[in-house]
């Protein structure tokens, strides 16, 4: 991670080097607490975050999942945003909000500790490299299942769920591969460590709907628009691991990964083809602002130079 000059905490600008909790947080323990990965990208327009309201939104809606009281509104939030790129100066950056139970009590229950709200921003290029958004990464289906619905709440984006995201991806790049798709413990096609899934058969595209206990991907939702409106069927709809070896086409998709098509999947062969293609042309196209269409989407930080 590169440093930069501030980030954003509980309310005020502080030095990058200052940004400091006791060791003794709750959330350091426990993991009880909520999180989110936005890019902010260059456009002919000025800087602009990608969704922005939208991540804080779900922000808010996974602290509700997990009894944390985050205490900025979504609109606080954004302007934090907002402020915190203007001070840093980042053109283009990875955007990190994170709100955990803070210092007080040390037992299970969180009831009664603070909540304490950053947000930091750095240089992030592309999360599995330029050549996986070429050429493909290749996957392996993990031994470990997603959590499900009753295990803890799989549509929060919570700091303790990602143990099950790293056991999985840590396995699979172990084992020699890039990335890991985790089954439902039904045995069906749930997600990436950090992605959503689709999968391309005789034209037409398909995704896990959202009771497979995948976290519902902000990058996902404006995919199956995106693609809805390049002319594609989309299904959202229960998928196995044969749907992912017999597919002519597979891609992962989330704000670290972009679109990012896979070569293989435990070692079937599938390969790069011309819909993951047109998709992800499509998707980065939007983000940078390089079509007009989804400027809702786009929201420019004032105060940042404008793209030359
Ligand atoms: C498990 C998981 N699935 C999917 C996604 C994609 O979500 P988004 O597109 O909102 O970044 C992420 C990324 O945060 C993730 O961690």
């Amino acid at each position: 991670m590169e440093a930069t000059s501030k980030i954003w905490m509980n309310g005020e600008l502080i030095d990058w080097d200052d940004a400091r909790v006791h060791v003794g947080v709750h959330g350091l323990h426990y993991g009880t607490g909520v999180f989110e990965g936005i890019r902010c990208y260059e456009t002919p327009t000025g800087s602009a975050v990608f969704r922005l309201k939208e991540h804080m939104q779900r922000l808010h809606n996974s602290a509700k999942l997990i009894h944390l009281e985050i205490p900025y509104s979504v609109e606080e939030l954004r302007q934090a945003t907002h402020d915190l790129l203007a001070a840093n100066g980042l053109p283009s950056c990875y955007i990190r909000p994170i709100a955990f139970s803070g210092y007080g009590r040390l037992g299970v229950s969180a009831k009664g500790n603070p909540v304490e709200t950053v947000i930091m921003a750095w240089p992030w290029g592309t999360y599995l490299g330029d050549e996986a958004l070429k050429n493909g990464i290749r996957a392996k289906i993990s031994s470990w299942q997603r959590i499900s619905a009753n295990i803890v709440p799989h549509v929060a984006k919570a700091s303790g769920i990602y143990l099950n995201s790293m056991l999985a991806v840590t396995e699979a790049q172990n084992a020699g591969y890039e990335e890991a798709i985790l089954l439902t413990p039904e045995g069906t096609v749930a997600d990436g460590s950090g992605e959503n899934l689709f999968v391309v058969k005789n034209g037409e595209i398909y995704t896990p709907d959202l009771s497979t206990g995948i976290l519902p991907g902000i990058t996902r939702e404006s995919i199956m628009r995106i693609a809805g409106e390049l002319g594609y069927k989309v299904h959202q709809k229960i998928l196995i691991r044969s749907d992912l070896y017999l597919a002519d086409e597979v891609f992962m998709c989330g704000t670290a990964a972009e679109v990012t098509p896979l070569r293989s999947i435990d070692d079937h062969e599938i390969g790069v083809g011309p819909v993951t293609q047109a998709i992800q042309k499509a998707y980065l196209d939007t983000v940078k602002g390089q079509t007009d269409k989804y400027a809702e989407w786009r929201d420019v930080v004032p105060g940042l130079q404008r793209a030359s």
